[in-house]
């Protein structure tokens, strides 16, 4: 979508110059229009139509971004609130009034959040009728056994009785007695009802005491990331979560 505005904000959605920055470059000279040389920041450009360049560089037009944040505890998946730090909080962007994250994770649940400002990425992977993947890693108070695994494949009912779609359970550890009831599992549904890991576990008898997102689709939680922190997406990792399903 073609926009009209002003160099400095250009140039600084792009991550190349502050405002401020941009004023003295163009000033020096470094900025182009169309090959000419623009001195003053406040010029209005065409991002369908105009060429800009930086010291020669030529500066693209990206519409949306794209991140990926490891969540941490205690900040809610919201834009604005009145009570919390919310995710958006974390993102240092000139467009942090537009963006906003892909679906919700509970306060206490850490992990994988994307944000963006892309409407349309963001409602196709939320659709339920995508089926788009969420793994998750759970520490849960309480014993899973096998037993459970046929129990998640099949669906469960959950105590309000709400029917969940067929989920994957993965055992990494299961709490065996008294002295050790703490079982930690991976557990993959193609959902996002409210609560639905925690309520899950519940359904079973656990109580989950940590929650992390792990996954959605293709896009897997960069380990180098910390809890907190935040990088952009690649182009091909945003390919494959356009790709329809999400899937590589
Ligand atoms: N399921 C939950 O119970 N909580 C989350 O944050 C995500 C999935």
């Amino acid at each position: 979508m073609s926009k009209v505005m002003r160099l400095d904000k250009f140039l600084s959605e792009m991550g190349i110059a502050s405002r401020k920055e941009t004023k003295e470059y163009a000033k020096k000279g470094r900025i182009k229009v169309n090959d000419a040389i623009v001195k003053s920041s406040d010029y209005k450009i065409d991002t369908d139509k105009d060429i800009v360049t930086f010291d020669g560089r030529t500066i693209a037009y990206e519409q949306f971004e794209y991140y990926m944040l490891n969540k941490p505890a205690g900040v809610v998946s919201a834009t604005v609130d009145n009570n919390d730090r919310t995710v958006i909080d974390l993102i240092d962007s000139e467009r942090k009034k537009d963006l906003f994250p892909v679906g919700r994770l509970d306060k206490d649940t850490v992990g994988l959040l994307i944000i963006t400002n892309d409407g349309e990425l963001a409602h196709s992977l939320l659709s339920p009728v995508k089926h788009i993947d969420k793994k998750y890693f759970a520490r849960v108070e309480g014993i899973i056994t096998e037993e459970h695994i046929k129990r998640f494949k099949e669906g469960l009912k959950l105590k309000d009785g709400t029917l969940t779609k067929p989920a994957q359970l993965e055992i990494i550890k299961s709490g065996n007695d008294k002295s050790d009831n703490i079982s930690e599992v991976e557990i993959t549904i193609c959902e996002g009802k409210y609560h639905q890991i925690k309520r899950m576990i519940a359904c079973v008898g656990g109580k989950v005491i940590y929650l992390k997102r792990l996954s959605m689709g293709s896009l897997k939680l960069d380990e180098n990331l910390r809890e907190g922190e935040y990088r952009r997406l690649t182009e091909d990792e945003i390919k494959c979560l356009q790709n329809g399903n999400g899937e590589q």
